[in-house]
């Protein structure tokens, strides 16, 4: 094997500990969201045609529907649909701004209780940015802390927004970045707080990470301060393994290691819950290029292929990620955000031709 398959193959090298399949084990949701969503989305299905992936695409529309709340929200098809499947492939969705909006996002976070967000970030050979052999994997607590969505105003102009934590929450996204750890070959995790400032709700967060640390000895366990977080993996990454976090600062600190290695165009994530996984591109629906063939489909075709992964099509999942990254580090057909002309199109069908 040659040293670009050998690192290629180890870039999202991601093993889940729970794997939840749908009745035929093979059919995925795909929600391809707004914006450059379509085209990305397809972008994805013409690779994993042309790799003959053996999966069915259940293709579903989450505009949202008002229910009798007079809000707005996901469609009932499109949550039974993932309900069944327990698997989904989501292109990003607008949030659109004003009151009656839940955000979709955070909607299908709770309705499927997707309670980790991973995101591997590693340095691709070929793109080049400030930090070199950059292999740093975010765990954040996806449910609750700062985004439980608990405010209200107290008298005007005094206002308050909850930050909940909970031990089981707390407990199981630990347990979670344990045994992720473990089955990655992971060596250290570092639980990020602030528990000098709040100590009882990151105290608790911690003490949950703590215990579970102790059942784990042959994982390396270490606390340490948001800001020196900040401040040493801007310094030098390479000193961090697997993190694990609190809602907001896992939200911040992980498009803080995406940017040490290209930015949100290339990062994939997976969000991973007790009945299932929906896997996800992190950028937006980028409306100043959407339907202009421009758009970059990396960042959704990584997560698709950690995807793969979670439902144990390893091969498949290689051969896609060798492609994708074999036609980065040649740089003949880079897209506009990676410096190069090539359309959407153009990349997706280089992918396809080494596959
Ligand atoms: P954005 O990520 O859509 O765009 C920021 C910049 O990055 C733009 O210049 C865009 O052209 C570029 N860009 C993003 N993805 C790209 C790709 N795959 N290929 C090439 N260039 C790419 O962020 P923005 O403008 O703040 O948000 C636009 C909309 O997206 C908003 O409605 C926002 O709510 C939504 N959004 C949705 C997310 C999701 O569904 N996970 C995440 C972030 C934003």
């Amino acid at each position: 094997m040659n040293k670009l398959l050998r690192s290629s193959s180890l870039l999202l090298r991601t093993r889940f500990q729970t794997r939840h399949h749908s009745s035929d084990g093979r059919t995925v949701t795909l929600i391809p969201g707004d914006g450059i969503g379509p085209e990305i989305s397809s972008a994805v299905q013409q690779i994993f045609s042309a790799a003959n992936v053996p999966i069915t695409w259940d293709v579903v529309d989450v505009t949202p529907v008002k229910y009798p709340d007079g809000k707005f929200g996901i469609p009932p098809k499109a949550i039974e649909s993932v309900m069944k499947n327990k698997i989904g492939l989501k292109g990003p969705l607008a949030t659109p701004i004003g009151k009656g909006h839940r955000s979709l996002n955070l909607e299908i976070r709770k309705v499927f209780s997707l309670y980790a967000n991973v995101r591997p970030c590693r340095s691709i050979e070929g793109y080049k940015t400030l930090y070199d052999g950059v292999d740093v994997v975010t765990i954040r607590e996806n449910t609750e802390g700062e985004y439980s969505g608990i405010e209200h105003e107290i008298v005007p102009g005094v206002v308050q927004s909850i930050k909940l934590i909970t031990e089981p929450a707390s407990r199981r996204v630990a347990e979670y970045a344990f045994d992720y750890a473990k089955s990655n070959g992971r060596k250290t995790i570092t639980a990020v707080h602030k528990a000098n400032i709040m100590r009882l709700s990151d105290g608790l967060f911690l003490q949950c990470c703590r215990e579970v640390a102790e059942k784990h000895p042959e994982i390396k366990y270490k606390e340490m301060y948001l800001d020196t977080v900040c401040l040493n993996m801007v310094q030098d990454p390479s000193r961090f393994d697997v993190l694990v976090m609190p809602n907001l600062y896992g939200d911040i600190l992980s498009d803080l290691c995406a940017g040490l290695v290209g930015g949100l165009g290339l990062t994939p994530s997976g969000n991973v819950g007790k009945d299932g996984a929906v896997f996800e591109s992190v950028h937006g629906t980028a409306p100043d290029i959407a339907g202009q063939d421009k758009a970059n489909p990396t960042a959704l075709l990584l997560s698709a292929v950690m995807m793969l992964k979670y439902m144990e099509l390893d091969s498949y999942a290689d051969k896609i990620e060798n492609a994708c990254l074999e036609v980065i580090k040649e740089g003949a057909h880079l897209t506009a955000d990676l410096g190069g002309t090539a359309k959407c199109s153009e990349f997706t069908n280089e992918i396809c031709s080494k596959l």
